[in-house]
């Protein structure tokens, strides 16, 4: 979604600027452009497109500044065009904002603001903004005041900043329900929707909370409350390996992350903690329910653990997507437990899911991969992925760290009711401290052989991914991957239901993927998979059985584990091939037309 990066310092300020939002471009985006001041004017630039048609454009070698603030916009309201880039400006050109975030009642504010006189030049939200700050300010407020005053009106959601031409020396930001960033450096400061867009500058980094407000100078930082009230504030120290946020050799993101998997796993199981939940057996015995709550890749690997969490635990689970579970009334109470499963742990729907649980007196755990972000401070505990930064937007390894850490956390539960199958629950944990050396098997033997498969299917217009019980919850991942990145119609079924109604799409040539892991289901699953080639299928088949491979196009091994744990390893080559057939395909594997990395609006 749309990214943030300000600087004010001794420094030049395009640079810094233009770079961090290089480091935003992974969020996915439409437009970009940049506010600098100088000699007490604003100089805004702005072009649909990407960072590189943003510092092609003529003036851009003309202007620089001290002070500046820069945007990459995922468009919301409004076509992506240069008008509807950000930053938007007040008519006078004196007051230049960026803004993530939705402002739902901009209707009604830009009604007043055109019954002041104020005109509009574009079709966003945003454009209030500058505007009814520019009224305050005519109002005889200062810069600071004028700001706060506008904010109090805006229903929705932001993170701006904001730089005028009467006050060159500081920018002013303000955050409700969007995250944002202050990076601290000596004789110059940063701002960012994001670390990775600052991490190049700084290593010290103050948090922004909702309805807080901070005045950015380039040797200090004011912060204040909702009231503004000044209040004080820590920094914090972030350190991330700059490998974690490089290339590092490979052609992208993804490749990279799907490869990095065995040290992901290792270091997510490695680094797990549960004692800090502070559960007893009690605890547990007096629960009702727990909900898994979270959107795409992440409520799939939800689906995994209400699979473990029910069959070692006997505790009822439900996984809802968060945009649904918070508009359907959900039954909580004090006996229910909460989980929220987020990579990035700013996905508005996930959040607002979590508050709203939360306020019903539900307990809530956090499961995220990023450190200090915004589901961090509102969930009562937090459960850290460490998979480290994930860059492609097709999410891989933060979801394999997930189930592996949802496992985890499904022997834990077990073990604390005394659940009474400690020989089931050793073998889980022996088998997921051998995952890794599974997974780089995976990789190493089966990645020609699908890019071969790859080469032959990626002209297809529509691929099915089928299995039963936990291969189900993998085909769903598998077909999201594929269509995400490939753009290729890609649908997954539970194998059982095809007969209900999927079945009729099947055609001569149709391409089915099927996932096979489950020993006690596996001649249900290879008639319904004889029942697809009997209607014309072509099959790819993931499975660690062994199975009779005459009937089938494709069969890809892969290693035996616990049927459990089985999705951590099947799930790879399905990874593996969305990234083979978007490649074919020319596409931009890391960054999918109209998908953003972490989605921070409802
Ligand atoms: O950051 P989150 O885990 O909350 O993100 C949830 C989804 O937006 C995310 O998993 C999305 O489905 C990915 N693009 C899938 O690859």
């Amino acid at each position: 979604m749309c990214g943030i990066v300000g600087y004010i310092g001794n420094n030049f300020a395009k640079k810094v600027l233009i770079n961090g939002l290089s480091n935003l471009e992974y969020r996915g985006y439409d437009s970009a452009g940049i506010s600098l001041i100088n000699n007490n004017s604003i100089h805004t630039l702005k072009t649909k497109g990407r960072v590189k048609d943003l510092i092609q454009l003529s003036n851009i070698d003309k202007i620089d500044g001290y002070c500046g603030i820069a945007h990459t916009r995922w468009a919301t309201h409004g076509e992506p065009s240069d008008k509807n880039a950000h930053p938007h400006n007040n008519q006078n050109n004196t007051f230049s904002v960026v803004h993530n975030g939705i402002i739902e009642n901009y209707n009604e504010l830009k009604d007043f603001l055109i019954s002041k006189n104020y005109k509009f030049i574009s079709e966003t939200d945003t454009e209030v903004i500058p505007n009814l700050i520019d009224y305050y300010y005519k109002e005889g407020n200062d810069f600071l005041h004028s700001v706060y005053n506008a904010c109090k009106h805006f229903k929705g959601s932001y993170a701006i900043c904001v730089i005028s031409s009467f006050c060159p020396d500081k920018i002013i930001v303000a955050r409700k329900s969007s995250p944002l960033v202050l990076g601290k450096g000596i004789n110059e400061n940063f701002i960012g929707s994001d670390i990775p867009a600052l991490l190049e500058y700084a290593k010290y980094f103050y948090f922004i909370k909702d309805n807080e407000f901070a005045e950015v100078f380039k040797d200090n930082i004011i912060f204040y409350d909702k009231d503004l009230n000044k209040i004080e504030k820590n920094y914090k120290e972030i350190s991330i390996d700059s490998s974690d946020i490089t290339k590092n050799g490979y052609d992208d993101y993804m490749l990279k992350e799907i490869y990095e998997q065995p040290k992901s796993i290792n270091n997510t199981l490695n680094n797990l903690n549960f004692e800090t939940l502070d559960f007893t057996k009690e605890y547990l015995n007096n629960l009702k329910k727990i909900y898994i709550v979270a959107c795409g890749t992440a409520m799939h690997a939800g689906l995994v653990a209400r699979t473990l969490i029910e069959n070692l635990c006997k505790i009822n689970v439900e996984v809802d997507l968060a945009s649904e579970f918070r508009y359907r009334n959900p039954i909580i109470d004090n006996h229910t437990l909460a989980i929220f499963i987020s990579q990035s742990g700013e996905t508005a729907d996930t959040i607002a899911a979590l508050e709203l649980a939360k306020s019903y007196g539900a307990k809530t755990i956090a499961v995220t991969n990023v450190p200090e972000s915004s589901i961090t401070r509102i969930a009562d505990k937090v459960l850290y992925t460490s998979a480290g930064p994930e860059i492609a937007v097709a999410s891989t390894k933060a979801y394999t760290s997930q189930v592996a850490l949802m496992s985890y956390f499904s022997i834990y539960l077990a073990e604390l009711l005394d659940s009474n199958n400690n020989s089931l629950l050793e073998e889980l944990k022996e088998d997921l401290k051998n995952i890794h050396d599974k997974i780089s098997k995976i990789l190493n033997s089966t990645n020609l052989q699908i890019k071969d498969i790859a080469k032959k299917i990626y002209n297809e217009k529509d691929i099915y991914y089928i299995g039963r019980g936990l291969d189900y919850c993998v085909a769903l991942e598998g077909a999201l991957k594929l269509k995400e990145i490939s753009y290729i119609h890609a649908e997954s079924y539970a194998s059982g239901e095809l007969k209900h109604g999927a079945i009729a799409l099947i055609e001569n040539g149709t391409t089915v993927v099927s996932i096979v892991t489950n020993p006690s289901l596996i001649e249900k699953s290879i008639s319904n998979i004889q029942e697809v080639i009997s209607r014309g299928a072509k099959t790819i088949i993931i499975t660690n059985q062994h199975i009779d491979n005459d009937s089938f196009n494709y069969i890809i091994e892969i290693p035996k584990t616990n049927e459990y744990l089985s999705p951590i390893l099947s799930v790879i080559p399905l990874q593996l091939l969305a990234y083979h057939v978007a490649k074919f395909k020319n596409l931009d594997v890391d960054k999918p037309r109209n998908l953003a990395k972490s989605v921070t609006v409802e």
